[in-house]
């Protein structure tokens, strides 16, 4: 059934307080719910309350027993005739933990039990209302096998902690916030915890918390400092202190997405929490700091205001996004200033719109496209997407381009005074930010900015410039629109957009211009971009300028601007705007490779461009390392292929692999230098900006040495796998020996790594995903695999790592008839444990018309086969018969 944003209903009933109580156990677990219903306009309405794949053993009005036949149930839940507008129910219900193998509700992970609730996951613990504007203070009381649960948390306050006659561990909590059902959590089990107590802001105590299995105990001293960090950074940059005397984060071996940040109680996927040196990349270092950050942050924008329905999840998951992009940001440019810092920024910048064209751009020109508040959907949890998180990051971030930080920061101040304790919608976020804005631009509004909220597609920006010798003048005319995008938008008007558009020019030497522009003056300047068509005339303009565009990704738009490769190797070398340089130069590597991929053979002046700005680049003192690993490496096969017409999968990782080759070989001593270099001293490790840098930029340049084929590769990186105290050159080195090295070299690398390693989860997953996205690796290797002791499904990080990381990134290897018959098998086999992760699956392919010609029949072949599944899940035909509809 299809659910549309029009449709919201207030709930008939207000529920101030909830008793829950326990009795855990992980084959069956029983629920008694306590609450007092309260009518809103005193009329007496059904009663209706969610409930999924629970048994319902006793329902109790006022006192009173209530009899099947005065009920409703079916398997979406119970309906009940209420004998006043304000009354007392009681409920007891059972639920089967050990069975749940769709992760959502109450479930086994380990020898321990967790919940997970966001989006409609209390439905499968209890009957309630469970929609995120219904908000109680919840009391909650556990009890459970004290051996096997001598841990048992839940969110706010622990209020006691007893052992029952029987020997049963009893705990009872209480949140003293008023919260939706999505918000709520328990964990029960045996742990090893960190402590650390923190004064907050106001000089009072807290204590943080971060638990996780027995024997990693020692693997937590990194997410204790994150969260520390986070704690300080939101006081400090965005004035919002922690409201809890106590905040515990739990780590959980099986975990659908990344971490949930129920209140008091995150739950994380342990992959997010767990890292030390030995077993952790720098880039995983990295990613649990933006978790941490991300769940804590959500303990304002998200919990104290939350959503009022689910269309607005952009409403926390945008602002949320973006607030932990800021925080990485600021961790990254720690003790910096200037040119230095920015270009810290910069890297994460760099990074996260990679993110954005890699996942969201091909999202919003497929079949599942959506605004960041969408207008329907059928399955919620499909709309978890890259476009409400990421892009909904973006419009966040425009918001805060045109308004400025300080001004940004009183929008969010009006935000929490207006809305504190509320369930709200996007629009009156925007209602906060665009009351500031009118009173620092009299005249002008966000009211056409909100257009952003309602259309999907990535918009296109056409550029061209003139220039007037004799007046010194240059101008500036761009041309937006917003094609049809997804299966609903087909006959959709989309009036222009207000894009903030960031611009610099160079002249011809790539020194920087003063930008003059009615009363406006600077290096960059921010365009308020807000008809179809529109010019701008900048004056003091003496020669044809070189433009900067869209400096620092200032929209979520595509840039279309034909201009020489000379112009573009120009701004690789000069622009002063490190993501537009950064731009410059991938996409000086793009043209060469889009060329080369459609057949037509590359002219040597193309290449020679290539060439030579690499060149410059790699010996340029003045870039940091981090940064100069960006700029040198080639934009990924899957942003690549999003730039294609049809898409030609493996026509890119060919051409992709002929330019590594190419520059492999043409700056050999370069890499070797380079790689000589870095692999100087070595300080104690440190995921630091600049350690981490500095093991990217060797790792790049062994990667070049060996896919180059040039002799000494081979053995640098034995050497390397060989002497590495920490996982981002041991795995740096191997993936080096799977990905270009001979088979033999492969095979004992691999061998030897699962010797060492096989009894850390974590990084066995990186064993399974280096051999899924191998070029070597073929369906039959999967296959086998899949067969190994190691391999199960129904752990999400080990699906993803070997079947995910091979449909998605193996494309010389999918992109075959067997390949797309195994995806498909695999989609089906998945439903059948895990709907949510199946669907996300089914997605790979979702885009399958926009293939080459021979690709797309047995692509859709298998998205047939799917579709005919007998007891397909809904999630996964949501996104089977979107996909068929094109
Ligand atoms: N709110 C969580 C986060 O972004 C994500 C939870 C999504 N859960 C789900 N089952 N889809 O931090
Ligand atoms: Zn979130």
């Amino acid at each position: 059934p299809t659910i549309s944003r029009h449709d919201y209903q207030p709930y008939p009933y207000q529920i101030d307080q909830v008793r829950l109580e326990f009795d855990l156990a992980a084959e069956q677990t029983l629920v008694r719910l306590a609450f007092r219903a309260r009518s809103r306009d005193g009329q007496i309405q059904p009663l209706v309350l969610d409930g999924e794949d629970i048994e319902l053993l006793e329902v109790s009005l006022d006192g009173n027993l209530v009899s099947p036949q005065d009920y409703l149930l079916n398997d979406q839940g119970l309906t009940l005739s209420p004998p006043a507008a304000e009354f007392d129910l009681v409920l007891v219900s059972r639920c089967r933990p050990q069975e749940n193998t769709m992760l959502m509700g109450l479930y086994v992970s380990g020898n321990s039990l967790f919940t997970q609730c966001e989006a409609q996951g209390f439905r499968r613990i209890t009957f309630f209302p469970d929609r995120p504007d219904v908000m109680s203070r919840y009391e909650v009381v556990l009890r459970g096998d004290a051996t096997l649960y001598p841990y048992l948390l839940s969110n706010g306050n622990l209020l006691e902690s007893t052992t029952l006659d029987d020997g049963r561990k009893q705990a009872v909590w209480e949140d003293p916030f008023p919260k939706p059902s999505y918000l709520f959590a328990l964990v029960a089990g045996d742990f090893d915890v960190r402590e650390r107590e923190i004064k907050k802001a106001n000089g009072q105590p807290a204590l943080l918390q971060v638990y996780c299995d027995r024997g990693d105990g020692d693997k937590t001293e990194w997410a204790m400092q994150c969260l520390e960090h986070s704690v300080r950074w939101d006081e400090q940059r965005f004035g919002l202190a922690l409201d809890l005397d106590r905040f515990m984060i739990v780590a959980a071996r099986d975990f659908n997405m990344g971490a949930m940040e129920n209140k008091g109680l995150n739950i994380f996927n342990s992959a997010y929490v767990l890292a030390d040196a030995e077993s952790t990349t720098d880039a995983s270092f990295h990613a649990v700091e933006a978790v941490i950050g991300h769940e804590y942050f959500h303990n304002w924008t998200g919990n104290r205001v939350t959503c009022r329905d689910w269309f607005q999840l952009s409403l926390k998951e945008g602002l949320t996004v973006f607030r932990d992009q800021e925080f990485s940001a600021d961790m990254l440019a720690q003790g910096l200033d200037g040119a230095q810092a920015a270009s810290a920024r910069a890297v994460k910048r760099i990074d996260d719109v990679s993110v954005l064209r890699a996942a969201q751009f091909p999202e919003d020109a497929g079949p599942m496209a959506h605004p960041i508040r969408p207008e329907s959907y059928q399955e919620i949890s499909n709309f978890y997407t890259a476009t409400i998180y990421e892009k909904g990051a973006e419009v966040i971030r425009m918001q805060h381009t045109l308004l400025g930080e300080d001004n940004f920061q009183a929008g969010i101040r009006e935000y929490f005074k207006r809305h504190d304790g509320q369930a709200v919608t996007c629009d009156e976020f925007v209602d906060c930010m665009d009351s500031v804005y009118r009173q620092v631009k009299p005249g002008q509004s966000l009211d056409q900015f909100r257009r952003w909220y309602q259309q999907a597609g990535t918009p296109r920006v056409q550029v061209s410039l003139t220039h007037d010798a004799a007046k010194q003048t240059a101008t500036l005319t761009l041309r937006q629109s917003n094609a049809p995008a997804g299966i609903e938008d087909k006959a959709a008007v989309k009036p222009p957009l207000h894009i903030p558009f960031a611009l610099g020019m160079l002249d011809q030497h790539g020194q920087p211009l003063s930008l003059h522009l009615d009363g406006q003056k600077g290096e960059t300047l921010v365009l308020d971009f807000t008809e179809a068509e529109q010019s701008w005339t900048f004056t003091h303009i003496p020669e044809a300028p070189v433009l900067s565009l869209l400096r620092n990704f200032s929209a979520p738009v595509k840039v279309d601007y034909y201009r020489p490769d000379a112009e573009l190797a120009l701004l690789a070398r000069h622009d002063t705007d490190p993501f537009a340089r950064w731009e410059a130069a991938q996409l000086l590597a793009t043209r060469l490779i889009l060329s080369s991929a459609s057949g037509r053979t590359p002219s040597a002046a193309q290449q020679a461009t290539v060439v030579q700005t690499w060149h410059a680049l790699v010996q340029d003192p003045a870039l940091s390392p981090a940064y100069k690993a960006r700029i040198l490496s080639l934009p990924s096969e899957r942003e690549l292929l999003e730039q294609t017409q049809p898409m030609t999968p493996r026509a890119i990782v060919q051409a992709r692999r002929q330019l590594q080759r190419e520059l492999g070989l043409a700056l050999t001593p370069y890499w070797q230098e380079l790689y000589q270099f870095l692999s100087l001293e070595q300080a104690p490790y440190s995921p630091d900006a600049l350690q981490a840098g500095q093991r990217s930029l060797r790792n790049l340049a062994l990667n070049y040495l060996l896919v180059a084929g040039v002799s000494t590769g081979p053995q640098l990186a034995r050497n390397q796998y060989d002497q590495a105290t920490n996982m981002t050159d041991r795995l740096g080195a191997l993936s080096a020996l799977v990905n270009y090295g001979d088979p033999e070299d492969r095979q004992d690398g691999l061998d030897d790594f699962f010797q060492r390693w096989q009894d850390n989860p974590l990084v066995l997953d990186r064993w399974f995903s280096l051999q899924a996205t191998a070029p070597s690796t073929q369906v039959a290797q999967v296959r086998a695999l899949m067969l190994h002791p190691a391999f199960s499904m129904r752990n999400p990080n080990r699906a993803r790592s070997l079947i995910f990381q091979f449909c998605m990134n193996n494309m010389q290897a999918i992109h075959t008839p067997e390949g797309y018959a195994f995806w498909a098998e695999q989609v089906i086999a998945l439903d059948k444990l895990n709907p949510e992760i199946s669907a996300r699956l089914a997605r790979v392919f979702d885009n399958w018309a926009r293939f080459e010609p021979q690709a797309r029949d047995p692509l859709k072949a298998a998205l047939e086969r799917i579709q005919a599944e007998p007891g397909l899940s809904g999630n996964v035909a949501e996104i089977v018969n979107k996909a068929l509809t094109l």
